[in-house]
């Protein structure tokens, strides 16, 4: 979209639109960033959701130490965007993204993380040609059984053995509790994340004991963030997709205090009998997965079906009178899956068009 139409109003201007607002978004990056102050923890938000570099600046200019990301790719172009403290929280594997971690630390000041020798010992040969060390973390199996070491004496001995490697500098360990954010009893929740970030803990604790240096100590994620941000020996967390807020995390997580920021914007196409309108805002525009659009203003219409190009909604009768040519806005299910659908955020102030921003890393996933 053209920058010239900064200034309009949201709804005047052409649909889907991927749309933010600017004054929550804002206020949630502070609230995030304050609850991690407050408990003497460093933020390091992850930016999966946002893959934006002029958003990472504003989670920065809040606080944040520097930035979580998923790929090597969304890591260059965070870089390139000024941005040196990043911490890349899944396997790098093969030569040439060994290559260009060792390339990236000429602009940057990665943390790469890695859960077995074999990604840690190339790593090293390669950054030791290269004339740099990247720091390295280890990331710990804390229950969700997807990557990760065993807690326990497989950690001890993977930083014995990664902490003799020149080429690498070892810096820490990292956790994900991805498993308990759905866990709907309150108390249940909070006893399983700190038995689970206990384990991490305590793999730092063995690692300080064996006389190593244990700085990092990473976890915490949106949906668990109130929980994580309050274990004893946690040094920064992770939490990103906050700072837009969704039903995700809202109805699933059950996470209060943050308010949703992202939405579409969509049109009524067609309204095909008295109960049912069409908008033209699909699963292109607005991923349906972990949970759907909520409509904004309407809170007896509701999302039956997405189809690629169409949403259909069930309207009770408040929300029957709804036009074809109307425009409505819908807050999406789980922002992280549908960011990545789209070339722009447009950040809005009391509806006025006052930024659009490219996501620079979308496509991003090598
Ligand atoms: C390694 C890691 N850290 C943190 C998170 C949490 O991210 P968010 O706060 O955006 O939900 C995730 C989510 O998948 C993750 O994989």
């Amino acid at each position: 979209m053209s920058q010239s139409l900064i200034g309009a109003s949201k709804f005047d201007l052409d649909t889907p639109l991927l749309c933010i607002d600017l004054d929550r978004m804002e206020a949630n990056i502070r609230k995030m960033a304050a609850t991690c102050a407050a408990r003497g923890v460093q933020w390091r938000p992850h930016e999966k959701c946002h893959k934006t570099p002029a958003i990472a600046q504003l989670e920065l200019a809040a606080g944040a130490i520097g930035v979580t990301c998923a790929k090597v790719s969304e890591a260059e172009v965070m870089a390139a965007g000024g941005i040196r403290d990043i911490l890349i929280a899944t396997m790098v594997v093969g030569e040439r993204k060994w290559q260009r971690i060792a390339a990236l630390c000429r602009h940057a000041d990665p943390i790469v993380t890695i859960d077995h020798f074999a990604q840690a010992e190339p790593l090293a040969a390669i950054c030791r040609a290269a004339g740099v060390a990247p720091r390295v973390i280890l990331e710990v199996n804390l229950g969700l059984d997807r990557v990760g070491v065993r807690p326990g004496r497989d950690t001890l001995e993977l930083a014995q053995a990664v902490s003799k490697l020149q080429g690498l500098r070892f810096a820490g360990i990292m956790g994900y509790e991805g498993h308990l954010l759905r866990i709907a009893d309150p108390v249940e929740k909070e006893q399983k994340i700190n038995a689970a970030i206990g384990l991490l803990t305590g793999c730092a604790d063995a690692i300080r004991q064996a006389g190593l240096p244990c700085d990092i100590v990473s976890a915490g994620g949106t949906g668990s963030y109130q929980i994580t941000v309050n274990c004893p020996g946690i040094t920064e967390l992770q939490a990103g997709g906050g700072i837009f807020m969704d039903p995700f995390y809202k109805n699933d997580c059950q996470v209060g205090e943050l308010e949703y920021a992202l939405t579409v914007l969509a049109t009524v196409v067609s309204r095909p009998t008295l109960e049912r309108a069409v908008l033209d805002s699909g699963r292109k525009t607005m991923h349906p997965d972990l949970a759907l659009p909520v409509v904004v203003g309407h809170p007896d219409a509701r999302v039956k079906r997405l189809s690629a190009e169409h949403c259909e909604l069930e309207l009770g009768p408040h929300s029957q009178d709804l036009k074809i040519g109307d425009k409505l806005e819908l807050v999406v299910g789980y922002g992280d899956f549908t960011t990545v659908l789209h070339d722009e955020f447009h950040g809005f102030r009391n509806n006025r068009l006052e930024v659009v921003w490219p996501i620079l890393g979308r496509g991003k996933l090598t």
